[in-house]
């Protein structure tokens, strides 16, 4: 299986599909990823919140294959934005590596976003982040970042799937060269059985969380499916020999329902 790559602002490309690890216990979080390796992802999406970064840096060494080969993005826990410097380098040594990938803001908090951003700006001129960006922001937030940085994000990581579109931001960042990566890309397995994705997964043969993570890649976003089920892994990489119809992205278009499944920050001030 081979990964379509996404060009980021720096010149870097990003794997299309990572391996969330989300609510991932320690074991189970390093069981996927060994398995995930070998079914041919080369992107884990983990955050210092998770508390799973050990694991994955144990996975990664004893998977066997070049750390060069693998794209680890982490997160900045919101309680650790106020010391954001050291956060990242705790999360550099649970990981056991000398640089990640991408390090992402996981959160717009209010008051210490943009002295967050600041720091992660030197972080990236250090070498140690090969590229900088940014979660759950709202137009307003990127705004106000772009406003006030030197460094656009690379990318903006938001809940997205057909039921929450979030397309007011999709289009700027669209027209800032932000590139887009979905989570919860599957609605956490909450909408699997919805009328309208099942007729479309029946029509292109392909199961619907299959469709769901299609959606996304043809509308260019990175996608991150999370799954710890050996099986489910490979279905959820098996999405690049087929295409969905521009007939049935509309029909999935029109799914929008403002669907969040856990948390909004893009709401937040
Ligand atoms: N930046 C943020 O604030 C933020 C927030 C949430 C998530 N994320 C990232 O996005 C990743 C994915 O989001 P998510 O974990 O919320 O949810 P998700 O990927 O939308 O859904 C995961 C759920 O779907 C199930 N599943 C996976 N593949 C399946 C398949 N082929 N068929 C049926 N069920 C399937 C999984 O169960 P099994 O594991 O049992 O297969 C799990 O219950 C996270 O792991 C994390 O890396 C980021």
């Amino acid at each position: 299986m081979t990964l379509t790559t996404l060009p980021l602002n720096n010149g870097l490309r990003i794997p299309s599909i990572g391996l969330g690890v989300y609510k991932a216990s320690a074991d189970d979080c390093y069981n996927a990823i060994i398995e995930a390796l070998k079914a041919g992802y080369r992107h884990i999406d983990t955050a210092a919140a998770y508390r799973n970064e050990a694991a994955v840096g144990r996975a990664i060494k004893d998977s066997g294959i070049p750390r060069s080969e693998i794209w680890v993005t982490t997160k900045l826990d919101v309680d650790d934005m106020n010391d954001t410097t050291a956060a990242f380098h705790k999360s550099l040594e649970l990981l056991q590596l000398d640089y990640v990938d991408l390090y992402l803001i996981h959160a717009p908090m209010r008051e210490t976003r943009v002295q967050a951003w600041k720091e992660i700006e030197l972080i990236y001129n250090s070498g140690k982040a090969k590229a900088i960006g940014v979660s759950n922001f709202s137009v307003a937030h990127l705004q106000e970042l772009l406003n006030s940085s030197t460094i656009i994000p690379a990318v903006n990581q938001i809940e997205l799937n057909p039921f929450l579109q979030h397309v007011d931001i999709t289009d700027f960042c669209k027209s800032k060269g932000i590139i887009v990566q979905a989570y919860s890309p599957l609605t956490k397995a909450r909408k699997l059985d919805d009328l309208t994705l099942v007729e479309v997964s029946n029509s292109v043969n392909k199961s619907p969380a299959q469709v769901l993570i299609k959606w996304g890649l043809q509308k260019g976003y990175v996608s991150l499916p999370k799954t710890v089920n050996a099986t489910r892994l490979i279905e959820n990489i098996s999405v690049f020999d087929w295409m969905i119809s521009a007939g049935d992205m509309t029909k999935l278009d029109a799914l929008e329902s403002n669907f969040v499944t856990e948390w909004d920050p893009t709401e937040w001030e």
